[in-house]
């Protein structure tokens, strides 16, 4: 796995300084951004980061470019041994919102139909989040801050981020923000078809085993159904800030 921004340690070499029992840097502040597809979660945490002039991490394109690896390789999602063997070897890059697979850009293939209809079962792997778990840790040691978005930042990768974030709107105002962003991509939904599908995901998301989707306790809760892109980048900023 391969998520190194420049002149951070590399992944072989944290491993070594974890089994020597060296200290490893303090963790940067996080802020953590969770909640279901169509919550605006991504657009709002790129626009925080900027603000915040954080690193910005789409832990959701992580496991998209999984999901990517196990179908080009022919295996079965559903298939827990199958896709152990798929992370073999794996390579994963983030570079601002541009996601890399083995060194290749990935950033439009890990959006499609396929990808997304099968993200939810390879996720749902214990060995694919401890991977990318380990992973997303790394990505916040070293910079000044970041900004990480998902179902289980939090609950599970940073329990003790210093600011959590659970954004939230309703089904059908999700199911149409997504039909939007399917539009832009030349790709025609009606809504009932979106919708059905976004509620399958999240009842995936939310009901499997391994870090379901959930409200951290001490998370903030923002419902974005009536508010504008900006005035939730506002609101967390200025939490952030301490003035809020
Ligand atoms: O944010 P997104 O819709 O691109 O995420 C795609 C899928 O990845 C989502 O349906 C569940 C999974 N995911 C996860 O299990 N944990 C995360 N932290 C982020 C995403």
């Amino acid at each position: 796995m391969l998520a190194t921004p420049a002149g951070k340690r590399t992944g072989a070499e944290m491993e070594e300084a974890e089994m020597k029992g060296e200290a490893l840097p303090a963790t940067a502040p996080v802020v953590a951004i969770d909640g279901p597809a169509g919550s605006g979660k991504s657009t709002v945490a790129r626009a925080v980061a900027e603000a915040l002039g954080f690193l910005y991490v789409d832990t959701g394109a992580m496991y998209r470019a999984v999901t990517l690896k196990v179908l080009r390789d022919g295996r079965d999602p559903a298939d827990e041994k199958d896709v152990e063997e798929a992370l073999e070897g794996i390579s994963i890059g983030l570079e601002r919102t541009n996601v890399f697979l083995n060194g290749a850009d990935v950033s439009h293939e890990i959006r499609t139909g396929d990808v997304t209809r099968n993200v939810s079962a390879v996720s749902s792997h214990p060995k694919v989040r401890e991977f990318l778990v380990k992973e997303q840790r790394r990505l916040a040691e070293g910079v000044e801050g970041s900004v990480m978005e998902g179902r289980d930042i939090g609950t599970v990768v940073f329990p003790n981020a210093r600011w959590k974030f659970y954004l939230d709107a309703d089904p059908r105002e999700r199911a149409r923000r997504r039909q939007a962003e399917l539009a832009a991509a030349g790709r025609r939904k009606e809504l009932d078809w979106v919708l059905r599908d976004i509620l399958e995901r999240d009842r995936r998301d939310s009901e499997r085993e391994v870090s379901p989707l959930r409200k951290a306790s001490d998370a903030v809760e923002i419902d974005t159904s009536d508010l504008a892109v900006e005035e939730v980048v506002e609101r967390i900023v200025r939490y952030v800030r301490g003035e809020a």
